[in-house]
């Protein structure tokens, strides 16, 4: 048999929805196969290596079995401690020398991220068994094939998912499965034990999608029919795009779900605690009363499995406990996975996790990743750590994500590494930072003192000039919805799109005149072109943006290079076929790089490349202000104090 092609399940999200949806129609399969007893030998002749650097039964077991059962052959080391690793060696060297003897590689691995490692450094697949408290993956898909068996679907469903949602790595792979089905989530921790912000961010970031979080009273009360709980629709909501301020989880919406349809309970992950972490309350506790709520009746009870005390033994008789099915399920979802690697080698596959390139750093010190877990912290020797751009709504934060444990780090202080100048991040730099990215000279530093000792100057701004005021952009935007007006007669084919976050905020606005002045409202959306997804989002409704045979405005504040419009255009086309694209700018700055006119300007702001244009804007109706200006204004920032003539301010 030819070597498999190198597909890598380190995370849930390496998964296409298409491609999970067919791993579940070969586990129907395998499971039918097992009950008549003759499973198809498809991996005949493969030999898979099972590498548990950590306890396990069912995972371990349930991975041979299906390898077995599929007519491979297995190569084992349950105890890593009893190998090589005990003497020193690295994962790296590990993974390469075992891929040598193995068709596929199955690891758990106490540290965050090492499945990652484990992936980059071995010839076949690696499936990760769980890395740390990061992902479990495989276990996400016998969770989620048990349920959608037992519910007949998964989009629209109910899980109230309790205990450690901190270190629960079964949990976290769960959660963004759960978001990408359609379901609707309620996180009940134990307290301390919230699911972590670097998941949430995620979510928010990647999916648009976020959850409530409930006491374990609060969950009573639904569970037995309170009318008053918060939550947050599965549907995308809108305020999540304009700003970090705005409020991620506890939006009320007008109902409570009529049921709740599952229970996802989880040990205490005490390998994973340092006595900072203990929880602080006691420990969820499932019994037989826990069912009883008129909400709950069709409730299942899931849990990964081992129990400790979380899960009463009365509890196994009730039809609705299907944590032993969800255990069973094991072996042919195992056995789906491994026929579908098999299945899909040799056939190209599209990557399904689009994300930002990794970041290569310039300076001296390179950043450490931030958690304490995390195995680059651990691998040191030969593994340099590696980031990308944390994809964010908020222009004001610049965040780091570990391309290993997923951790994101705030970073306040950005270089130029061969101007050798910091700065204090801010949004006038977003699109500079991600210039310096593509060139390889961004420097980022956790402190002025950092900064200093490698050698940076600080860069001062020049003065700063407001070049319009509220009533200037008022007068502005008016004129734009004019020229809008007059250039579209029917109104009825146009949808406007903003650039997240001022042009989202601008296209709203100008809906708002095109309606008062012409009686309609063309719909709006909002495009995110630096999240690798490049979202489109409704602004105006819950329903999916349609780009195909409209003619689409494009808004944003200032079109500087044009860069950011061009890929606004492309994440457009993609989504079908406009019947035309014009372009609304606030501001035109006159310098472009790449061959752009916009159709309706606000206003013509000549500037010497050396300047930054910053358009400050009072956040939306409903968002909090925070941070945020309460007036509008445009300010030219000189930037002649920091470049020698000739130099570009980027
Ligand atoms: C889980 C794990 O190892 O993360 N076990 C499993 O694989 N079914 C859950 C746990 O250990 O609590």
């Amino acid at each position: 048999m030819p070597r498999l092609s190198k597909i890598d399940v380190v995370s849930i999200e390496d998964l296409a929805t298409a491609e999970i949806e067919r791993i579940f129609t070969l586990a129907d399969e395998y499971a039918a196969a097992l009950e008549a007893g003759k499973p198809p030998a498809v991996a005949s002749g493969l030999v898979m290596a099972t590498l548990f650097y950590e306890p396990s039964t069912r995972t371990r077991l349930s991975f041979e079995s299906a390898m077995h059962r599929l007519g491979g052959a297995v190569i084992s080391s349950a105890d890593m401690n009893a190998s090589s690793a005990a003497k020193g060696e690295s994962l790296a060297d590990t993974a390469r020398i075992v891929s040598g003897y193995a068709d596929l590689i199955v690891l758990r691995h106490p540290h965050d991220g090492a499945a990652r490692v484990a992936a980059e450094y071995a010839s076949c697949p690696v499936l990760n068994a769980g890395d740390g408290s990061r992902e479990h993956p495989t276990q996400t898909l016998c969770d989620l094939f048990t349920l959608r068996r037992k519910k007949g679907r998964l989009k629209g469903l109910t899980v109230a998912l309790c205990g450690d949602l901190k270190f629960g790595r079964t949990v976290h792979s769960l959660i963004y499965a759960l978001a990408r089905f359609g379901a609707n989530i309620v996180a009940v921790p134990t307290a301390g034990m919230d699911v972590p912000d670097y998941v949430l961010e995620r979510l928010a970031a990647e999916r648009n999608y976020n959850f409530s979080t409930v006491t374990m009273d609060e969950l009573k009360s639904l569970a037995g029919g309170l009318d008053a709980l918060y939550l947050t629709p599965s549907a995308p909501h809108q305020m999540a795009l304009f700003t970090g301020d705005a409020p991620l989880e506890k939006i009320p919406t007008a109902e409570p779900p009529p049921a709740l349809d599952a229970f996802y309970v989880t040990r205490l992950q005490k390998e994973r605690l340092q006595s900072k972490d203990a929880p602080t309350s006691e420990y969820v506790r499932f019994d037989a009363h826990a069912l009883k709520g008129h909400r709950v009746q069709e409730a299942v009870v899931m849990h990964p499995l081992p129990r400790t005390t979380e899960l009463a033994y009365e509890l196994d008789s009730d039809p609705r406990a299907v944590y032993f099915e969800q255990a069973a399920a094991g072996v042919p979802v195992r056995m789906a996975l491994i026929a579908w690697i098999i299945e899909r080698s040799g056939e190209p596959r599209s990557r399904t996790n689009a994300q930002n390139a990794a970041i290569v750093f310039k300076s001296a010190a390179p950043p450490r990743c931030a958690s304490p877990n995390c195995v680059t912290r651990f691998e040191a020797g030969y593994l340099r750590p590696r980031f990308r751009l944390a994809p964010g709504v908020d222009r004001n934060l610049l965040a780091l994500r570990c391309d290993y444990c997923d951790r994101e780090m705030r970073i306040e202080f950005v270089g130029h590494a061969s101007r050798r100048r910091y700065y204090r991040y801010d949004e006038t730099l977003h699109g500079y930072v991600r210039q310096w990215i593509e060139e390889g000279t961004l420097a980022v530093f956790d402190s002025v003192k950092q900064a200093e000792e490698e050698g940076y100057e600080p860069y001062r701004r020049g003065p700063q000039r407001e070049v319009m005021d509220a009533p200037a952009i008022a007068r502005a935007l008016d004129s734009m919805a004019e020229q809008v007006i007059a250039d579209l007669p029917d109104l009825t084919g146009v949808s406007i799109v903003g650039v997240v976050s001022r042009g989202a905020i601008l296209a709203s606005r100008i809906c708002d005149l095109i309606q008062q002045k012409a009686g309609v409202r063309p719909p709006s959306a909002a495009i995110d072109v630096y999240n690798p997804a490049e979202t489109v989002m409704r602004l105006d409704s819950a329903e999916s943006f349609v780009a195909e045979d409209r003619t689409i405005v494009i808004v944003d504040d200032v079109i500087n290079s044009g860069w950011t419009v061009q890929r606004a255009m492309t994440a457009l086309w993609q989504r079908g076929r406009p019947a035309a694209v014009k372009l609304a700018v606030l501001i035109d700055r006159g310098h472009r790089a790449v061959p752009i006119r916009p159709n309706y300007v606000g206003k013509n702001i000549p500037t010497a490349r050396a300047e930054r244009v910053q358009v400050r804007l009072a956040p939306p109706q409903g968002v909090a202000p925070g941070r945020a200006r309460t007036q509008d204004c445009v300010v030219i920032y000189s930037m002649v104090e920091s470049l020698k003539e000739g130099e570009d301010a980027g």
